[in-house]
Order: C-alpha cells, then sequence, then structure tokens
C-alpha cells in the first residue's frame, strides 16, 4: 500500500520536471509568503498588460501603458495583489495554498505569452513530535520511540542518524497523520533526528534518548511497587485470617474442654 504511494509520489513530481523547464517557470512558496511573478517586460505606452489564472482563464490584473491605470476584478484576490507601475511584475501577498496554479501574463503588443508560470503553494511545516511507545514493552535493553506529525500532505518523514537516513514514508495529496517507529538502545549516542520536510523546506526534532527513555521504566517501577503492594496486603489478610482462625480454635478449645 505504501510502496505504491511512494511510486506515485515520485512518479507525479518527475513528471513536473520534465514540463516545467522552458515554457512553464516553476515557483515554490510557503503559505504566508509574498512572491513575484515578473513579466520579463518594460510596459510601453500603447501596451495593456493581463495577468490571469489559466484553469479558469480569469483576469486577475491589468494596467494600461498610457495612464498606468490597474484593475484587479477578482474579488478574491483583488486585496493581495500588487502591480509594478513599469515591469507589470506581479505581487502576490499573504499567499494560500488555494493560489497554487498556472498564471499567464500578456501584452496586447503579442500574440505570445510573455511569461507563465507554475506557482505551488506549501503548507507551513509542523515540529514533529517524538514520543515514547510504552505499549511495546522490551526485554532488551532497547527503547521503542515514534516520530509523529499530524494532518499533512505533500511530505517526507525520516528517522535519521547523524546524517544518513534510517527510514523514511511520504505522503502525497491527502491530508493525514503520520507516525514513524524507531528502536534505540538505552546507551545509544544522542545523533538521533526526525525530520518533516516538503521540497521546500524541514522541521526537524533532535531525540533526547536520556530525558525520553526514562519514562516508561518509570512506569514499570510504578507497576513493581503496585505488584508488591497487593503482595504485601495479601499475606496481610493471610495474616488476620489465619491469626482470627487460630483464636476461633482457642476459643473453642475452653469450651469443649468444660
Ligand atoms: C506544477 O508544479 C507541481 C508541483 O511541482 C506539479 O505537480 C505539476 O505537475 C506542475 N504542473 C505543470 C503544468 O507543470
Ligand atoms: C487539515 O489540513 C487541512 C488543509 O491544510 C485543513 O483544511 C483542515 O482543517 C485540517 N484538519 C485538521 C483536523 O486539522
Ligand atoms: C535494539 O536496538 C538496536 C539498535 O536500534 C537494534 O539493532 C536491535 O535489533 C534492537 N533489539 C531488539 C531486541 O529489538
Ligand atoms: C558514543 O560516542 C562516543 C564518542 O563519540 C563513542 O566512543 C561511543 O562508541 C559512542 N557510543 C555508541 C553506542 O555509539
Ligand atoms: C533542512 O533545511 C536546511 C536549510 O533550511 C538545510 O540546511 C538542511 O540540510 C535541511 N535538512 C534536511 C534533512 O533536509
Amino acid at each position: 500500500m505504501f510502496d505504491l504511494f511512494i511510486f506515485f509520489c515520485l512518479f507525479s513530481w518527475s513528471l513536473a520536471g520534465v514540463f516545467g523547464v522552458d515554457e512553464v517557470k516553476s515557483v515554490s512558496v510557503t503559505e504566508g509568503e509574498s512572491v513575484t511573478l515578473n513579466s520579463d517586460t518594460e510596459i510601453q505606452t500603447d501596451d495593456m498588460i493581463m495577468w490571469r489564472t489559466v484553469h479558469n482563464n480569469s483576469l486577475i490584473a491589468k494596467i494600461n501603458g498610457k495612464d498606468k491605470k490597474t484593475d484587479f476584478p477578482d474579488e478574491r484576490l483583488r486585496d493581495r495583489l500588487k502591480l509594478d507601475e513599469k515591469t507589470a511584475s506581479l505581487t502576490i501577498m499573504n499567499i494560500r495554498t488555494t493560489d497554487s496554479g498556472l498564471y499567464r501574463v500578456t501584452s496586447s503588443r503579442s500574440k505570445t505569452p510573455l511569461n507563465m508560470f507554475n506557482l505551488t503553494v506549501y503548507a507551513r511545516l509542523s515540529v514533529p513530535v517524538i514520543s515514547r511507545d510504552c505499549s511495546v514493552l522490551r526485554l532488551y535493553q532497547n527503547c521503542s520511540l515514534l516520530c509523529s506529525v499530524l494532518n499533512v500532505s505533500h511530505v517526507t518523514l525520516s528517522w535519521y542518524k547523524g546524517i544518513s537516513v534510517l527510514s523514511s514514508i511520504s505522503v502525497c495529496d491527502l491530508s493525514i497523520s503520520l507516525s514513524l517507529p524507531l528502536e534505540v538502545e538505552y546507551q545509544d549516542n544522542n545523533t538521533y533526528s526526525c525530520v518533516l520536510n516538503n521540497p521546500i523546506s524541514n522541521q526537524t526534532t533532535h531525540l533526547d534518548i536520556t530525558q525520553l527513555c526514562k519514562t516508561c521504566s518509570a512506569v514499570i517501577r510504578l507497576a513493581l511497587s503496585a505488584l508488591v503492594g497487593v503482595a504485601t496486603v495479601a499475606v496481610l489478610v493471610y495474616d488476620v485470617r489465619s491469626r482470627s482462625l487460630q483464636q476461633k480454635k482457642r476459643e473453642q478449645t475452653p469450651s469443649n474442654s468444660d
């Protein structure tokens, strides 16, 4: 199941590489940032420069060369767009994942588009959380751990030892939660880290073995002392019972001898 997933991820990403380079310029940003798409032109006085989103061929920005008058017809984008008066380059501010897609800029002086962009907006990465997996009790001197992230898509989650990858899983379009297990020895050095990354950024959490791996032994000790407690109570109950039995016997003995 997961193998299929990973294969699909790689496949669609390499397709982008094949398409993107020549005709479509790829731009990747993290949500919340600003991005500027260049028209690669200088506005002439008899010019009208227009920006459109390709998927619905919707006009989102235009500037008139004569009076430099700008217009932003798309209500959803209007407040977050800016046009450069000299170059007609388009800036999208406070970008959202839903702004992802193809953008095209045209001039009234030319039939072919001036430029085309494939804009990909990635969600902000959360910091991966490492926790002790206490459901796995080992007789050996090992500590079971889980690295987890909630509700992610287009990411890879990996365990590193130093700079080498020990294991990893990837997820594409779905928004799901991921967990990746790791087993370490108590006396291991603290060179492990869990890394969440997408194609443009990463978030890292370093494993502190002495801090994390003592938690379950505390639980075990608690369980042990609870067992000892139960045993103590059992002995006490037994003691009390046998004493009361002896007492009964003693009480009975005189009445018999009478
Ligand atoms: C745009 O980029 C994304 C992510 O890199 C890719 O999946 C998609 O196929 C690209 N689209 C085009 C038309 O190049
Ligand atoms: C998961 O992420 C998606 C998109 O990032 C968001 O729309 C959704 O509300 C999130 N769900 C939860 C439970 O956080
Ligand atoms: C304990 O952890 C070490 C290091 O990760 C691993 O090589 C070994 O197989 C583990 N032992 C057991 C019994 O799981
Ligand atoms: C921990 O690091 C020390 C010094 O860097 C090294 O001598 C030792 O073998 C390491 N221990 C393990 C379990 O990797
Ligand atoms: C994480 O990103 C930083 C720069 O932002 C980079 O130096 C580092 O190599 C990246 N780490 C991984 C594991 O991708």
